[in-house]
C-alpha cells in the first residue's frame, strides 16, 4: 500500500494545510502531560510545512467529551509542550466553527500555525456529519492526516474530510507506522515471532487470528495466557480468566504455533508479594494468582526471540508494576532489544507496552514503537483503516 505524501503536495507560501492529528495524550491527575510522544510524531510534519511558509491548521481530539465543550478537555493543554517542541509560536483557536475561526486564519501570515479547539465538542465529529466536515474543509486548500492512532475511527475529519480534498495526504508519521506494519503482514524477515500479553487477551484475538498463518511462533503470557491456559484444560487458580472466551479460543490453544508459559510466579495476591513461589502451570495452585511468568518461561521465550528476525511485542508478561512480578516483563524486554541489536526488526505499540518500556528504560530501544493503540490492532486484523483508504495511492 504505497500513500500519497505529504511531499508530494505542491505546496506554496501561505497555502493553508489542515494537518489532522491524534493529541489525546495521557496526563495525569493534575492534568500534566505524562507522555508526548504523540505530539513528537507530529513535528516532521509540521515543521516541513512551515519550512515552506505554509499556514498548517492542526485538527485533533481529546477524550471522549459528552454533550458539548468540557473545560478539562480542551485542547489548550498541549499548547505549551507543543510550542517547546515545535518552537516557534502557535495561535490557539477556541471554536472551531465560528466566523472568528475562519477570518483568523484568512487574516494568517506565511508559517503561522493555529491549533483547533477539540473537535469533539461537536457532535458532528464523532457523528460523521457531511455538514460539519464542510466547514472544516472550507478553513484550507490541502489536507494531511498524519493522525495514526484515530484512523481507525469513521469520523467527521478523519475519513470524510479527506474526500473533500482532489489530494488528501499522509504526514511522515502516519506514513513510518503503515510502512512498519504492512511490512509485518506482507514481508516479515524469518523466523517472526509475536509476544501477546496484557491483561486482557479479548482485544487481541481477531488480530492474533489474522497473524496466525503468516508469523512463526507466539508466545502468549501475562493476563493473556490464563484464559488460553484453561481452554487447553488447565486450571488456573485464582488467576483472572475470561470466561466468555474460554470455549471460543480453542483454535488459538490448539495451534502449534502458540506457545504457553510452563511456569509462572504466583502469590495469594497482587498485595501479598513477599509470598510468591514459582508453580508449574500444570499444576496450579487452587489459592494462588498469577501474577508473571516463571523463569523456564522466561527462557524458553528468550531463547525464540533471540532466533528471531522478526519480532511483534504487545503487552506485559506480567504485573511489572510491583517490583517482584516484573522480571518475566524485563528479561523478555532485554531479549527484544537484544534482537534489535543485532538487528532483527522488533516493534510494539498501545499505552501499556509503551509505559512498560518507558518503566525499564528501553523505549528508544526497538526499531519501532508505535503511537497507535487500537489503530495498531484494527490494521494488524487485515482491515483497510477509513482514515487511511483515501490516501492511498497505489495498492
Ligand atoms: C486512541 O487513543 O486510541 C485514539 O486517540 C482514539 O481514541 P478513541 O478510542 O477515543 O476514538
Amino acid at each position: 500500500m504505497i500513500l500519497r505524501s505529504v511531499s508530494e503536495l505542491p505546496i506554496k507560501q501561505g497555502d493553508r494545510v489542515l494537518v489532522r492529528v491524534d493529541y489525546n495524550i495521557p496526563v495525569n491527575p493534575e492534568g500534566l502531560i505524562t507522555d508526548d510522544a504523540r505530539i513528537k510524531g507530529t513535528l516532521d510534519t509540521l515543521g516541513y510545512l512551515l519550512e515552506r511558509g505554509a499556514v498548517p491548521i492542526i485538527l485533533s481530539h481529546w477524550g471522549r467529551p459528552q454533550g458539548g465543550p468540557q473545560p478539562d478537555m480542551s485542547l489548550a493543554r498541549v499548547l505549551p509542550e507543543l510550542q517547546t517542541l515545535l518552537n516557534h509560536p502557535v495561535n490557539f483557536l477556541s471554536e472551531s466553527l465560528n466566523d472568528v475561526t475562519k477570518a483568523s486564519i484568512d487574516a494568517a501570515h506565511p508559517a503561522e500555525i493555529f491549533l483547533l479547539e477539540n473537535l469533539r465538542f461537536h457532535p458532528g465529529e464523532r457523528q460523521n456529519d457531511p455538514q460539519f466536515a464542510k466547514k472544516l474543509a472550507s478553513y484550507g486548500s490541502y489536507y494531511v492526516n498524519d493522525a495514526f492512532p484515530v484512523s481507525h475511527r469513521e469520523q467527521a475529519s478523519v475519513s470524510l474530510l479527506p474526500t473533500l480534498f482532489a489530494d488528501p495526504a499522509a504526514g511522515f508519521s502516519l506514513i513510518r507506522e503503515v510502512e512498519y506494519f504492512s511490512r509485518l503482514i506482507h514481508a516479515p524477515a524469518r523466523p517472526y515471532v509475536v509476544i501477546i500479553g496484557g491483561k486482557k487477551i479479548q482485544d487481541k484475538v481477531r488480530s492474533l487470528r489474522f497473524l496466525l498463518d503468516k508469523v512463526d511462533e507466539v508466545l502468549v503470557g501475562g493476563g493473556s495466557s490464563y484464559t488460553v491456559q484453561v481452554t487447553r484444560g488447565l486450571p488456573m487458580g485464582l488467576s483472572i480468566v475470561d470466561e466468555d472466551l474460554v470455549d471460543e479460543i480453542d483454535d488459538i490453544a490448539d495451534s502449534p504455533k502458540v506457545k504457553l508459559p510452563i511456569d509462572y510466579i504466583a502469590a495469594p495476591t497482587y498485595a501479598e508479594p513477599k509470598k510468591k513461589k514459582v508453580v508449574r502451570a500444570d499444576a496450579f495452585p487452587d489459592d494462588l494468582e498469577g501474577f508473571d511468568i516463571g523463569p523456564e518461561t522466561r527462557k524458553a521465550f528468550a531463547s525464540s526471540i533471540s532466533r528471531a528476525k522478526t519480532v511483534l511485542w504487545f503487552g506485559p508478561l506480567g504485573a511489572y508494576e510491583e517490583r517482584a512480578f516484573a522480571e518475566g516483563s524485563l528479561e523478555v524486554a532485554k531479549a527484544v532489544v537484544a534482537a534489535t541489536e543485532r538487528g532483527a526488526t522488533t516493534v510494539t505499540g498501545g499505552g501499556d507496552s509503551l509505559a512498560m518500556l518507558r518503566a525499564f528504560d528501553f523505549k528508544d530501544k526497538l526499531t519501532h514503537v508505535s503511537i497507535g493503540g487500537g489503530a495498531c490492532l484494527k490494521f494488524l486484523e487485515g482491515n483497510k483503516l477509513p482514515g487511511i483508504v483515501p490516501l492511498i495511492k497505489e495498492r
